[in-house]
Parts: structure tokens; sequence; C-alpha cells
């Protein structure tokens, strides 16, 4: 009998990676995936510490594993990821029934730690060191990357895929909690990159994100005087045979330089657009988040980009409510969003993480109604903004590459418990080269390919139109068009933001 493993997944893009590379290293050892936790012998949950919201809602799913773990003690429950590097010891505490606890910097050990903890009956911990705790060498060498263990079958599409080119982060911005919870900023050596993108389209993959708490500040140095940036990366991995397209998340405001933004320009399979967080709009509380930029250097970054690269997107992250935050300096946020011409924004409600600089030197001092409203307001100013720019795109011609059943279909599948055929006219979903999501009718069997869209109609976050052509070559085998089909009704393909949902990204 095979052993099931079952894992929830929040937080953002590097989570869902780090997924799939711990269900890649059990499915070696002999597991499959659970469908629900109670069917399996092994109960994952990989989490995330950037806002209380995300951590609330896994202690809560384990106060409802509670009895279960008891009546079985044979099972294994685990904790991996940014909480369990945060919290540590302080999860058991609360959690008793807890058997595993393992930070995103150990998750080579998994397996190992199930054996040992089916084993012994005792908790076991794997966790990175703590940045103050040893010498920076030391701190590195905790923090493991394994990633060559690819699993395509526990990606959401079997054609796109996440590639880590970054771990870590030192700009200690003062709010967060990931330089603390993902350790210091390492970039991985070329070589290995391009062997993995190279596995990657192997297995089918046509479109690579490039990962990285702040990807644009990749450096790898050779150590014989040479040095590799994100650029140079970019034009290596451009001339994969197979690769269509590529994209690069998350970009740290003053490490955009012009050879990133001319690459992105003029490298055909590159995608056009820059995901820039610019956390605020006020000089006063971009210095106590610590961000190290004004915010006439944010304005001349986003004028370098519209001037370099006019047809590039762009979108920002914005914090509101953060310590200190007043309703003037709030609307200097929303003055930014009204000039920026942003695709779209992820707006957060300030969430004060201890182990943060904020957390010891500030009042939380916005209530949360104010956070509120203010969180809704930037959000009306930045819809206005996303359906003046989508309204470009009408009566144009897009190429998409489809990922999947759109959200409606999607319910629809929900609500009528089975899946559409291959053939079966539906309403799918994809993205164009400026990362914008398009929904138009077609068939499950597009997925994986590239079609030509005629665009008719818009809101502020998806374009509608009508296909215009498909290249002819179907790139999917049925096996991976069962997957990909099971994938997408699965998963949303083009998540809007919540509070501790998947794929939100990170800098
Ligand atoms: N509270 C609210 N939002 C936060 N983010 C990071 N830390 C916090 C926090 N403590 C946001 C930033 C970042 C995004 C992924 O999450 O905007 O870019
Ligand atoms: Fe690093 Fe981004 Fe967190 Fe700042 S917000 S510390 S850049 S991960």
């Amino acid at each position: 009998m095979t052993r099931k493993v079952y894992i929830e997944t929040v937080g953002c893009q590097m989570n869902v990676l780090d997924s799939e590379l711990v269900i890649g290293s059990l499915r070696k050892e002999g597991y499959s995936l659970a469908e629900t936790a109670f069917e399996a012998e092994v109960i994952l949950f990989n989490t995330c510490s950037v806002r209380a919201h995300a951590e609330d809602k896994i202690y809560s799913a384990l106060g409802r594993l509670r009895e279960h773990m008891n009546e079985h003690p044979e099972k294994v429950l685990g904790i991996l990821g940014c909480m369990a590097q945060k919290d540590q010891d302080k999860i058991l505490k609360r959690a008793p029934h807890v058997d595993l606890v393992c930070g995103p910097g150990q998750l080579e050990r998994v397996p190992e730690l199930i054996e040992a903890a089916k084993a012994s009956g005792r908790p076991q911990m794997a966790l990175s060191l703590g940045r103050k705790e040893a010498t920076r060498h030391d701190v590195e060498a905790s923090f493991i990357s394994y990633d060559p263990i690819r699993d395509a079958s526990m990606r959401p599409t079997p054609f796109q895929a996440y590639l880590r080119i970054q771990i870590g982060c030192d700009k200690f911005c003062t709010y967060c909690v990931v330089p603390s919870t993902r350790g210091p900023e390492q970039s991985r050596s070329p070589e290995h990159i391009l062997s993995e993108a190279n596995q990657l389209v192997d297995q089918g993959c046509r479109e690579i994100t490039l990962l990285g708490q702040t990807v644009n500040s990749y450096r790898f140095d050779h150590g014989d005087g040479r040095k590799t940036c994100l650029s140079d990366l970019l034009i290596r991995l451009s001339g994969i045979n197979g690769l269509d397209r590529i994209r690069f998340v998350t970009n740290y405001p003053l490490d955009m330089t012009n050879d990133l933004i001319d690459a992105v320009r003029d490298l055909p399979k590159m995608v056009k657009y820059f995901h820039v967080p610019a956390q605020s709009g006020c000089d006063e509380v971009l210095l106590r988040m610590k961000r190290q930029y004004t915010i006439s250097q944010y304005d001349e970054m986003r004028q370098r980009i519209r001037d370099r690269a006019p047809e590039a997107s762009v979108s920002s992250d914005f914090i509101v409510g953060f310590s200190g935050e007043t309703e003037e300096s709030f609307q200097k946020s929303v003055d930014i969003v009204n000039r920026s011409a942003f695709k779209n924004s992820y707006i957060f409600k300030y969430s004060p993480r201890e182990g943060t600089r904020a957390f010891d030197k500030y009042v939380d001092d916005v209530p949360e109604e104010v956070k509120k409203r203010r969180n809704n307001d930037l959000l009306v100013a930045q819809n206005q903004q996303s359906l003046f720019l989508h309204r470009h795109w009408i009566g144009k011609e897009v190429e998409v590459l489809v990922e999947g059943l759109s959200l409606t279909t999607q319910r629809e599948v929900k609500r009528l418990g089975f899946l559409p055929h291959a053939d079966s006219p539906v309403q799918m979903t994809g993205r164009t080269m400026h990362d914008l999501i398009v929904v138009f009718d077609g068939m499950p069997r597009l997925a994986g390919s590239m079609a030509k869209v005629h665009i008719t109609d818009t809101t502020a976050f998806t374009l509608f139109g009508q296909i215009a052509t498909v290249e002819n070559q179907t790139t999917l085998n049925e096996k991976q068009m069962a997957q990909a089909r099971h994938a997408a009704a699965r998963f949303n393909p083009s998540p809007t933001p919540k509070e501790g949902n998947i794929s939100l990204p990170m800098a």
C-alpha cells in the first residue's frame, strides 16, 4: 500500500515551490498525494509569517486536527516554512500534537524527520540558525538549497514553473519577518539555474518564473573575477530551446538597473512586466520602514521604465496603516497610485510581527477600522487606474499562454462535480506578454498552447475576447492534458490576492 501525504500551502510563490520540492522528495520515498488531511498518514502545513492572519489560520487548522491526531498517534503532523522558523518550540506549546517543525532552510530533511518522528514518537525540529546566532557564513550554510528535485505533477500546470535564483533577503525592512525566516540573501550559480531550467523545459515547461525576494539584486560571484547579474542570466536563459516565456518576481526599486529594463524590452521571450513594490508614497513612512529610498527615487525609477520600455506593465505592493501613517501620509500613497499607472497593486493592512524592528520600536497606532478604510480607498484608486490601462487593449489582438479553465468554469466544475472533456466548449483563461489576464471561449485542450485573442471587453482585472488563432501543434500529451485539467480544477490559475491565499509576491 502506498503511503499518503497531504500538504496545504499558504503564502508566497517561494512556498508553492517549496511544497513542490518537499512532495518531490517524498514521492521518492514512495508517498503519493492525499486529497484530504484525514486520509493521509503524513499531514503537512507549509506556512507563512508575513501577516498575523496567515498564522492564525494555521493555528485554527491545527486546533481542528487535535482530536484526529490524538485518535491516530501513528500519523505525523508537520509545520514547515516561515512559521516554523519564527515560532520554533512555541508551536509545540500551542499545539502539542505537532510532530515536526521544519524551517524553510531545512526542508531537505523532511523525509528523514518524518521517519525519526515515527520511530521515536517524539517531536522533531529542524531549524536554521538565527541571523545573530553565528557568523554570516555559518548562518548561510544553515539555509540549505535543494532545488533540483522537481516534480511536475505537483505544479498547478505542467507548462509553467517557478525557479528559485536567490534565497533570503538582506534588506531588513522594519516590518518584515522574511530576513529572519528565510535567512541571508544568497544567489544560486547560473550553471545550477540553467541546468534546472533545461530540466523543466524537458518536462514540458514553456514559461518559467524566476523567484527571489529581491530578484533584481541577483548577483553571482564566480570567484575568478567574473560576476553574473540578472540581465546576464536572462540572456542565457533566453537561449533555451522550447522555453517561450520568462518572468521574474519580485523587484527592489533601488536595484532596477537600465541593463535589466533593456533586457526585458529587447529579449523576445521576456514577459514585459515588472513587479516593483513601493510600499508607501510618503518619505517619512518609507524612512520608518527602512526601505532605503525616497519617493523621488521611486518616481525616477518608474520614469526610467516608461522611457526605456514604454510598453512594460508595472505593478506594486502597498502597506496601509503602518505605524505613524497619518491621513496626509496615506494620501501620498493614493497620489503615487494615481500617477504611476500600475497595472495592479497588492494592498495589505500593516500587521506587526514579533522579531521585526518595527515591532520593537514603533507602536501599532493606526486603528483597524482606519486600516480597513485606507485599504479600501487605495484599492478604489488602483482599480480606476487598472481599468484605464486595460481599456487600452480593447480592439487589439494579444498573444496568450492558455493556463486553464476560467474561474467561472472552475466554479461550474465544482458545482457539477465532473471535469469537462478536452474538447468541450468552456471558458478558458490565460496571460498576455504584459501579464494581463484574458478570459475567452475555448476548450480545455488549449491549456499550454499559445493563442491569439481579439480583445472585446474588459474589467479592471480581466480582459475578455474571442480566439483568433491557435498555434497548430498541441504541446501536451494526453497524460499532461489530464493533469492540466485536474490541476486547473483544483487551483485558481490567476488568483486575486487575499490574505493567506497562495501567490502573493514578495519584496
Ligand atoms: N504587514 C503587512 N504587510 C506586509 N508585507 C510584508 N510584511 C508585512 C507586514 N508586517 C507585505 C509587503 C510585501 C508583501 C509580500 O507583503 O507589501 O511586499
Ligand atoms: Fe526583504 Fe521584501 Fe521583506 Fe523588505 S519586504 S525585508 S525587501 S522580503
